[in-house]
């Protein structure tokens, strides 16, 4: 596993300087959060105090994790930036492209033969350029890092949505975007808005049915699905260090599902616990060495309302256990008053199945409470009435859980062990109980619901559960069953009760693992050959983009006038399009067809000026592209909003899309552009978007001069003949301007590396 014991040191070394620092410049007590954020500012110790919400900020992130899907084009792009080794440790993940269908063995097997192309390039990758890669069937990423790599006081990003889990062991950890993880592998600063914070205050503790699920459920239906968006979320309080290191990474984890940046959790117990229990006890001691930096300071805790954007209070004592869904996470209902909600919006009763698992709840802790109502069904001899699937988070997970019985118990109701993977929780699942679009319910321990997730049925009604509360559903197979009033009856006619789940919080034999699935990189990775087939259709090396002539752009033609929402979903859809994430040409047939264009309001629909035909959006690009002839798109407001996902701004980039024209872009999209050496610009005077005509030709007449704050002037040239001139205005500072010159960030840091 290597987790690097002297970074971490490092990290520490620092970091009461730089709080001490930080609490003077911003001249006040400080959060946890602001502790981590200014601790690990790109230029070294604070020297300004930074407004949030407001303010963008370099950061220079410990370490980056990647999962296999996000992975391929994250690395492909890494590749061209001509170093020898990422420049902070990284490991990558296979875990999504695993489907759950039979169990774990048979599972595996296919996923290793379907995606083998995948995974020896990910492998070969890794190897080369000093990356840790944990094959199929280690684990899910979260829980492979929550166990490994997570550590008190530290900040990293990942490009996966749920690298917030880890703020359960204390970190500030953020999903990011592929370009975002490429630009710190390569060494440079990664930038974020400096967040807003908002506290969350535990009193009481947990018991009975309740567990730390159900604050996060109770959070999301406080906070909704956006109710976190640019914000970190922190939790304190005598509740928050009543609970289990892998419990606050369950209330960390489902923090994406406010639209959280992330959530965390000050040092603790037992975080100290967890840290010696999966063999790190020098990163404990380390960290206690530095404990009260790694939390924040009194006065913060003592009056959170002066020091956070937000304070939301809960008393575990009096907390209910919940169910959210169907459909969205933040749709919470007490486990007491679903009978009357579900009939009142008729979801179906019937549960078929109950589904325990996924990077969210598969800690000991969530077994063994999981595994303890199981249990009482089979002693009280009361079957099961829906099926079981079990996805555990890591074979550390898996292997501990079977060695001491637990995994015997939950096979003992039938239940199948998928893959140590995400399975259902990403649609992973070929479901073998139910074809087609029926109406039906299921229960489960993940954090995401929305219509088709789980096995691509947008009538599957998903509810999230806590995993005691998911088995004892499923047990009784009804949406209506609550455990604390209702009686199950046995095989023998008899009614029995559940009693409240009981809890390990974590093995007292400490955890074991045979094979960890872990595959150490070459620590000379020169020689290593990356492994990718010329006849893929899933991976290619990519080639980097031809560099600025540095002349004017002229004659360029309109390809597309995007009419209003174009968001990079409908730039590069997901879909079926995800299997050729790491194949750039394929994946570009997927570009702007979901864009609609302003002239018949129709999708991937659009005129070839050089023939007058109709056709699909990829295609007539790629006959402007054949033909040497540069275009142009043309788009509304908030171009590119959605998620920082670089394909979007690849495609029209690869497949000969010159400039980006709108009225107003998505931030992260607009530096996506820029990364990939697009030109993006946007309009003066926002009314002139209604002079672009359908067959027009446009004329960009001084970028030769290209400066920052430096208008650059359009010359539109209408079929008729008529011209108009208009101005464009642009963002880029003297640094992006070398990126466009130079054809892409990438380039440059090439040619830099070069040097
Ligand atoms: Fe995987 Fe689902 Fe987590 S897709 S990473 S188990 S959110």
């Amino acid at each position: 596993m290597a987790y690097d014991i002297d970074m971490i040191k490092k990290v520490y070394s620092q970091m009461a300087e730089r709080v001490n620092t930080a609490r003077e410049v911003v001249g006040k007590p400080l959060t946890l959060s602001e502790k981590i954020l200014y601790s690990h500012l790109w230029d070294g110790a604070a020297k300004e105090a930074y407004q949030r919400g407001k303010d963008y900020v370099e950061f220079a992130p410990d370490r980056i994790a990647c999962q296999d899907a996000t992975a391929q084009m994250a690395l492909l792009q890494f590749m061209q930036a001509g170093k020898k080794q990422v420049a902070v440790p990284t490991t990558v993940h296979c875990d999504h492209l695993i489907q759950a269908k039979m169990g774990a063995a048979i599972d595996l097997r296919a996923a290793n033969k379907s995606s083998s192309e995948v995974f020896d390039f990910l492998e070969s990758v890794s190897n080369k350029y000093g990356i840790g890669f944990w094959k199929p069937g280690a684990g899910i990423i979260h829980q492979v890092v929550l166990e490994n790599y997570a550590f008190p006081g530290g900040m990293m990003i990942g490009t996966d949505s749920h690298t917030v889990n880890a703020g359960g062991l204390g970190m500030v950890a953020i999903g990011v975007g592929g370009a975002d993880a490429v630009d710190v592998m390569a060494g440079m600063p990664w930038e974020l808005k400096f967040p807003k914070l908002i506290g969350v205050k535990l009193t009481g503790k947990l018991s009975g049915w309740t567990s730390s699920k159900d604050v996060i459920l109770k959070v999301a239906g406080i906070l909704t699905v956006k109710g976190g968006t640019g914000s970190i979320i922190e939790y304190f309080g005598e509740g928050a260090r009543s609970m289990s290191a892998t419990g606050k990474g369950t209330i960390c984890n489902m923090g994406a599902e406010v639209g959280a940046t992330t959530s965390t959790f000050g040092y603790d117990e037992s975080m100290s616990r967890y840290l010696k229990a999966t063999d790190r006890a020098d990163v404990a001691d380390a960290a206690n060495e530095i404990k009260e930096h790694l939390t924040g300071d009194d006065e913060v805790y003592a009056n959170p309302e002066q020091y956070f954007d937000e304070v939301i209070e809960i008393n575990l004592s009096e907390l209910k256990p919940h169910l959210n869904g169907p459909f969205t996470p933040d749709l919470a209902t007490p486990i007491s008053e679903m009978a009357a909600k579900a009939k009142e919006n008729d979801w179906p009763i019937n549960v078929d199945w109950g589904l325990i698992g996924s990077c969210t709840n598969s800690s000991y802790e969530d077994l063994t409470r999981a595994a303890s109502i199981a249990k009482q069904a089979v002693d009280k001899k009361v079957k099961a009435k829906s099926d079981f699937g079990i996805n555990p988070g890591s074979e550390q997970i898996r292997f501990t859980a079977e060695r001491d019985g637990l995994l015997k118990i939950f096979e003992d109701l039938d239940a199948t062990i998928f893959t140590n993977a995400c399975g259902p929780c990403i649609g992973q699942w070929d479901r073998s109980d139910r074809k087609g679009e029926e109406k039906n319910t299921i229960v489960h321990s993940f954090n995401r619901n929305f219509s088709k997730r789980a096995d691509g049925n947008p009538n599957t009604h998903a509810f999230v559960g806590s995993p005691e509360m998911v088995a004892a559903i499923a047990i009784s197979g009804r949406l209506d069953f609550d455990p604390t009033r209702d009686k199950l009856m046995n095989e023998d006619g008899e009614e029995v009760m559940l009693d409240e789940p009981t809890g390990i919080e974590l093995p007292s034999d400490g955890f074991d693992v045979e094979e960890d699935g872990y595959v150490p990189p070459n620590e000379d990775g020169s020689s290593v050959e990356v492994k990718v087939a010329e006849d893929s259709e899933r991976l290619q090396l990519l080639t980097p983009f031809e560099p600025w002539d540095g002349k004017n752009l002229t004659g360029a033609k309109l390809l597309i006038k995007a009419f209003g929402k174009c968001t990079t979903d409908h730039i590069s859809m997901a879909g079926p399009w995800l299997r050729y994430r790491g194949h750039l040409d394929n994946i570009s047939n997927n570009c702007l067809i979901g864009a609609v264009n302003a002239f018949n309001k129709k999708t991937n629909f659009v005129k070839n000026q050089l023939t007058g035909e109709y056709d699909g959006v990829p295609a007539v690009q790629r006959e402007y592209k054949k033909e040497g002839v540069p275009t142009v798109v043309v788009g509304d407001h908030n171009y590119g909003e959605g998620s920082s996902r670089e394909h979007a701004a690849m495609e029209p980039r690869h497949l000969g899309v010159k400039v980006v024209l709108v009225k107003s872009f998505a931030r992260i999209h607009e530096t996506n552009l820029k990364k990939q050496g697009m030109l993006g610009l946007t309009f003066a005077n926002e009314a002139d978007y209604d002079l672009i005509q359908e067959d027009d030709t446009f004329n960009f007449i001084d970028l030769e001069d290209f400066a920052p704050d430096k208008q650059i002037t359009v010359e539109i040239v209408h079929a008729d003949g008529s011209k108009d001139t208009i101005k464009t205005n642009h963002t880029y500072n003297k640094p992006q301007i070398e990126w466009y010159k130079h054809g892409s960030a990438l380039n440059l840091i090439k040619k830099q590396n070069a040097a």
